[in-house]
């Protein structure tokens, strides 16, 4: 049983799952919204620590997932404009929100060292994971 787990044991688990079996997830974390602040705070995560555990709404891809609400899939990290690097080895990112009573309260990010591996498969399989998450928040 894992119900001694704490919710970031938890959350932990999740991402040490999703980057040991799908080699194309390189760095698997979640960021929150930070109380009643306009920033995200990273939360558990695995892969190369970031200096970014910090970001303010619309900032970045995963700034700008807390306010559109909608899954953000990037190809191409050399492509955007508004996008905040944290290693020079990642190629392509994805963020799906995380809804609590069709709230967006978080996000799971992926980095992929990969170019363009994402497919509407991934954001059908994330958004379940999404889904799993909010209930055990
Ligand atoms: N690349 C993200 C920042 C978080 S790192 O990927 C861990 C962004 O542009 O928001």
């Amino acid at each position: 049983s894992n119900s001694n787990l704490s919710h970031d044991d938890k959350l932990l688990q999740i991402c040490q799952l999703l980057e040991t079996n799908i080699s194309y997830y390189n760095w698997v974390g979640f960021y929150f919204k930070n109380g009643d602040k306009n920033e995200l705070k990273l939360g558990p995560y695995v892969g190369e620590p970031t200096d970014h555990t910090i970001i303010p709404f619309g900032k970045g891809i995963c700034g700008q997932v807390a306010v559109s609400n909608e899954n953000f899939v990037v190809p191409d990290v050399s492509a955007q404009d508004n996008y905040i690097a944290c290693s020079i080895t990642v190629k392509a990112e994805i963020v799906i929100p995380i809804f609590v009573n069709g709230e967006n309260i978080g996000q799971i990010d992926i980095d992929s060292n990969t170019p363009d591996p994402f497919t509407e498969a991934d954001e059908r399989f994330l958004e379940f994971v999404c889904s799993k998450v909010s209930e055990l928040l």
